[in-house]
């Protein structure tokens, strides 16, 4: 049994100066070519689906694909429910048995956001060994069912920052640092890599107690990857690129093989490629052999 819970796994990044890859899925294909990647390369992985996959797929059908392809990889694995704004659909996946939760409540005031987040983690930590992520600022761009316009983008205060996570009993934390969901519009992001590194070392400079999320990672340039696991980055998540993997392998598989009408060989190619683009983006976190 390799299941674990987003937390134990971050914390061992944290510690050993590597980062988790966190993978937005929406479908089986996806999943597999995920865990595929991870075992592979020996990685720790955090497969994420936001709200509509899981509803789409339905939790129990979520989780039962994850417990049965987690089993049996050699490697830990994660479920965590990404950007979640609905309480009640948060608890209903920890009931399933989805591993981790972000309750996001970033668009709330901050008391508001804190009083939303605290129900949900104290509800994971009564339910099971489920970690749970909040978020203060907002990230901009479109994350499911979550659209934030960059000019309304706020970056988190970081004694706000420690103030929340010690109300709110949130297990892991991401504070908005300027990177966005979706692709980049400029080649250079403006991120705020120093105010990571003080929410930092304010939350984990005596010893990793909360490692921190990155998430808007398609598109981040590579030193900037390298300068956000340096201010303490353990968990990056990756949505945008695995879905234009999808598509994108789809109709060049489709466009080349038009009279073709064999669903397995359209399915090992897609498969195929998002595994290779999972497997580039562990090379770059640095959990390659860490699992
Ligand atoms: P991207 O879509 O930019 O990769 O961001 C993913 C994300 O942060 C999901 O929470």
């Amino acid at each position: 049994m390799s299941i674990v819970n987003a937390k134990e796994i971050m914390v061992e990044a944290a510690k050993n100066g590597y980062a988790i890859g966190a993978f937005n899925i929406t479908d089986l294909l996806q999943f597999e070519a995920v865990i595929d990647a991870a075992v592979e390369t020996k990685s720790p992985v955090i497969v994420q689906t936001s709200v509509k996959p899981s509803q789409f797929l339905g939790t129990n059908m979520m989780v039962a694909i994850f417990r049965t392809l987690a089993q049996s990889a050699p490697v830990p694995v994660c479920l965590h429910l990404d950007h979640c704004t609905d309480i009640a659909y948060c608890k209903k996946c920890a009931d399933a048995g989805y591993t981790n939760i972000m309750i996001d409540a970033s668009k709330h005031p901050f008391e508001e956001n804190i009083r939303q987040t605290k129900e949900v983690a104290d509800y994971c930590h009564s339910v099971g060994d489920i970690s749970v992520e909040g978020e203060l600022g907002t990230v901009g761009g479109v994350e499911d069912q979550v659209k934030v316009a960059e000019d309304e983008a706020q970056l988190a205060n970081p004694k706000q920052s420690v103030e929340f996570v010690e109300r709110t009993g949130v297990d892991i934390f991401a504070p908005a640092i300027g990177t966005a969901h979706g692709v980049y519009k400029t080649k250079n992001p403006k991120v705020d890599f120093e105010r990571l590194a003080t929410i930092h070392k304010m939350l984990n400079g005596d010893g990793i107690k909360i490692p921190l999320v990155v998430h808007g990672g398609t598109g981040l340039p590579d030193d900037y990857i390298v300068k956000l696991r340096e201010a303490g980055g353990a968990k990056f998540n990756v949505s945008t690129e695995l879905k234009h993997t999808l598509i994108d392998a789809k109709w060049e598989y489709i466009n080349a093989h038009r009279e073709e009408y064999d669903p397995g060989k359209l399915d090992v190619f897609v498969r195929d490629a998002t595994r290779k683009a999972v497997i580039g983006w562990m090379e770059k976190l640095g959990s390659v052999g860490k699992a």
